[in-house]
């Protein structure tokens, strides 16, 4: 039992509202703040105080800062998705950099002295060598990439001028489910790979479309880096502690990639019946092959994938899409 205090922000949605499980599983308070644009009221514990309300208000924001005291700051609430991100980059830069900062400095204001941010490897772009650790050179290749660089910085100055620690921990792509079955991935629209490949041989969506089939890859298709998201909870719960040496940025990826036609026949093998699917061209801006190293958070925390392969990540995320086929609401028909 930890017995510690900690703000959630986004933690009605996937990632985060798998951390919220892992505190609350260490006897720790929490208390998430989110809007519910994208999150689920249903995936908070009744154990966890919810309050629903947007990053943008600032006197919501001090009023639960002055609530309590909190030992540390997880932030998940932003926009997400790198296509929208391309129609509106603007939006994405203004919003996720405000809405991070004034969350930044309320924390500031209110002495919590910990923040950890959700990156992304679409900081890195179209990266040079693989796999990418931290030394490698930062270049988004989307909007939604520079949004999260602009928050590294400024959490940055917030260390250097007021003394915020921070963890930056850059996700390459988060996958599967609470291996418990409590909570599991649920986006509208849905953009990953694995719950449109799962919802394609459920039947609950369309036939999946493989984006390019002809990059220089083993089988042609794009390969990426699956971290389940119960690995990624364990990751944010160790740099708590590597916080006390000083403010720090993480890659966090299982180290070994998947190809897109590797997901689909691993979806087949656990699901037990096809994936329909077709084939279109290449989308911009997708690199051929994004894989991580996690050697620096390996070596720092003691962290490394117990879910790390992609049977194991797949067959949790089936398991919470077939007992959950619309989710956790009747947003989407059946
Ligand atoms: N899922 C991935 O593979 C992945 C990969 C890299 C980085 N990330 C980052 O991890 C974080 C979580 O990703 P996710 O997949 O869980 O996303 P998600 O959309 O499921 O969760 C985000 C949550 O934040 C809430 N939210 C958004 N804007 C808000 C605001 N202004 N005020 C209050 N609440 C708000 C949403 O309602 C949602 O519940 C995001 O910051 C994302 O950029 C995710």
């Amino acid at each position: 039992m930890s017995g510690a205090c900690f703000l959630v922000t986004g933690g009605a949605g996937y990632v985060g509202s798998h951390l919220v499980q892992a505190l609350l599983a260490r006897g720790d308070q929490v208390v998430v703040f989110d809007d519910l644009r994208q999150g689920h009221r249903a995936a908070v514990p009744s154990e966890a105080e919810l309050v629903v309300a947007s990053l943008s208000d600032r006197a919501r924001l001090a009023e639960v800062f002055a609530s309590r005291r909190f030992d540390a700051v997880f932030h998940f609430a932003a926009l997400s998705l790198v296509g929208e991100s391309m129609r509106e980059p603007l939006r994405y830069c203004v919003e996720n950099l405000s809405n991070s900062l004034t969350l930044a400095e309320a924390a500031v204001q209110a002495g919590c002295r910990r923040f950890v941010l959700s990156s992304t490897a679409a900081l890195f772009g179209f990266p040079k060598h693989t796999p990418i650790d931290e030394a490698a050179e930062v270049a988004p290749a989307s909007a939604y990439g520079e949004s999260k660089l602009m928050v590294e910085r400024g959490l940055h100055w917030a260390d250097q001028v007021h003394g915020l620690r921070s963890a930056c921990l850059r996700y390459f792509n988060a996958a599967g489910a609470d291996p418990a079955g409590r909570i599991g991935e649920d986006h509208e629209p849905e953009t990953h790979l694995i719950p449109l490949a799962i919802g394609a041989a459920l039947g609950t969506r369309p036939p999946l479309t493989v984006f390019g089939t002809d990059y220089p890859t083993p089988d042609g298709t794009c390969i990426r880096d699956y971290v389940h998201v119960a690995d990624l909870a364990d990751a944010h719960i160790r740099v708590l502690e590597r916080l006390e040496a000083g403010s720090c940025r993480y890659n966090v990826g299982s180290g070994t990639g998947y190809s897109v036609k590797q997901v689909i026949e691993s979806v087949e093998r656990i699901g037990g019946r096809p994936v329909p699917h077709g084939f279109g061209p290449r989308r911009a801006g997708d690199p051929a092959v994004l894989v991580a190293s996690s050697e620096a958070l390996r070596r720092d925390t003691g962290w490394s994938p117990r879910l790390g392969a992609l049977d194991d990540i797949v067959r949790t995320a089936w398991a919470w899409h077939a007992a959950h086929p619309r989710g956790f609401d009747d947003r989407r028909p059946n």
